[in-house]
């Protein structure tokens, strides 16, 4: 490929960090991968990927000869790279737990020698000041063993999206490092080379894009580096529940929101991406990097009114769902209400923060009886929520049998094509489809029997 080749250990082997493993062991270099949890080394050691990510275990096999998977930080000795890529969860107060990120610095540190230069790169998001924590942490480590310290710590946040992430990584709109050290920032210049240069092969089951634009590369300075990445989640939030606003006013008027989402999008400034109405954002990341964000802010004593409106509407906007229920059905109690989608979004398994969880607890609570089904995260939904008693579907079909109103809470592609008449059919009483992601035809729906209700229109 005539690029150099690098030896990159990624410690943390999640949604983002296998990612980045495996794209960056197809793009030649080499990749140890290293997670604490055995199960998941287990199950990539024989070749599977242990989350749903389109393309990744094909692309697993592709760069096979360059990856390695461990669970011992011992391969960090040896690599130029280190990628830490572990979980920042919230804390209840809305802090990012930084608890994986300085233990995962801890096991780094042990195993850094000196004998050679190393970058040590923060790709989790991560609060303002956390490399600077990461540097005093391997430092303090290295200093207490007498050791001498030849390492420099970088600020390069993500902005894959889950359920597209080999498409991101390889392709993406920019790419942002953030350090003091001009080393580590031309080290990690030389490991994205070829995402920078697209000189990559791009493998069949993520093909190059038509008319793809070279990625941007902004250097800047860490905190900077760690500010991009909230003030980009922050905005992409407040762009949804912006429009999620406007269409509860066009709800009153009479306006339809798509359609207003369709004129303001061409806008060029505006641009039609996340504008579309609906139960609003989930997942694991807008609802703690918002939260984070604001607490990074009370720290300063500055208020962030628009951040926090961002994070209010869209609580007020799942629960739309549940007035909607009440508006169509008026008694909900004794109903049998169906959830089309568990995933917080399309194309993965991921339920962190997922919309509909609140409404599920809420129906229950309201004492109806829930049905779910969802295409792939059902499986992950009955392990880690067994104690909420809804009784899960093998089909849209099985899911509609009796029920008196189905919500679609994910646009999963299928949902785009449901066998309505079918539905209709199957279901009972007033026979609501409440479209929480705008997806389907209000005049099909109605064609069939359904009573629609949309979004926002
Ligand atoms: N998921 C996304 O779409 C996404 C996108 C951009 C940024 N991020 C950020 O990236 C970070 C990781 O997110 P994720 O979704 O990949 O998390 P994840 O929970 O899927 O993966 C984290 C992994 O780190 C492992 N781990 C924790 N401590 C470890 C240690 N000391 N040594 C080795 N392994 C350890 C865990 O076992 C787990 O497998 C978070 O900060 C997140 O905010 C996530």
């Amino acid at each position: 490929m005539g690029q150099q080749q690098l030896n990159v250990c990624v410690v943390g082997a999640g949604y983002v960090g296998l990612t980045t493993g495996v794209c960056l062991a197809y793009l030649g270099h080499q990749v140890t991968c290293i997670d604490k949890d055995r199960e998941k080394i287990d199950m990539l050691l024989a070749g599977r990927a242990p989350i749903y990510e389109p393309g990744l275990e094909d692309l697993l096999r592709l760069a096979n000869a360059r990856l390695k998977f461990t669970t011992s930080p011992e391969a960090c000795r040896h690599a130029d790279v280190i990628i830490l890529a572990v979980g920042t969860p919230p804390t209840p107060n809305g802090n990012a737990d930084l608890s994986f990120m300085e233990a995962a610095a801890a096991e780094v540190a042990a195993q850094l020698t000196g004998e050679r230069f190393q970058v040590i790169v923060n790709k989790s998001t991560v609060p303002v000041g956390t490399a600077q924590r990461v540097n005093l942490i391997i430092t303090t480590a290295i200093a207490s063993r007498g050791g001498s310290a030849n390492f420099a710590v970088a600020s390069n946040p993500e902005f894959l999206r889950e359920g597209v992430a080999i498409h991101d990584t390889l392709y993406p709109d920019r790419i942002v490092i953030g350090s003091a050290s001009n080393e580590a920032i031309n080290m990690l210049r030389v490991m994205y080379a070829p995402i920078l240069e697209q000189t990559f092969a791009a493998p069949k089951v993520c093909p190059r894009p038509e008319r793809f634009d070279l990625p941007a590369l902004v250097t800047t300075d860490v905190t900077s580096a760690e500010m991009i990445k909230y003030a980009a989640n922050a905005f992409l939030a407040m762009k949804i529940s912006f429009i999620n606003e406007i269409g509860g006013l066009c709800e009153k008027v009479g306006a339809d929101v798509t359609e207003v989402a369709r004129g303001i999008g061409l806008d060029k400034r505006i641009g039609p991406r996340f504008l579309q109405a609906g139960l609003g954002w989930g997942g694991s990341c807008f609802g703690k990097d918002t939260a984070a964000l604001i607490r990074t802010a009370q720290e300063y004593g500055y208020d962030m009114p628009i951040v926090s409106a961002t994070v209010s509407v869209n609580r007020r906007q799942r629960l739309r769902a549940i007035d909607k229920l009440q508006e169509t059905l008026k008694v909900v109690r004794g109903r049998t209400i169906g959830l089309l989608g568990l995933a917080f979004k399309p194309d993965t398994d991921d339920l962190r923060d997922a919309p509909a969880l609140d409404i599920i607890r809420v129906l229950l609570e309201m004492g109806a009886r829930v049905k779910v089904y969802d295409p792939v995260a059902l499986e992950n939904f009955k392990i880690q929520y067994p104690n909420l008693a809804v009784e899960p579907c093998k089909n849209a079909s099985e899911l509609s049998q009796d029920c008196d109103a189905v919500i679609i809470v994910t646009e999963w592609e299928e949902f785009r094509h449901l066998p309505l008449a079918e539905l209709a059919e199957k279901m009972t009483g007033a026979k609501v489809l409440i479209d929480g992601r705008n997806i389907i035809d209000r005049q099909d729906a109605e064609k069939a029997g359904l009573r629609y209700v949309g979004f926002g229109r």
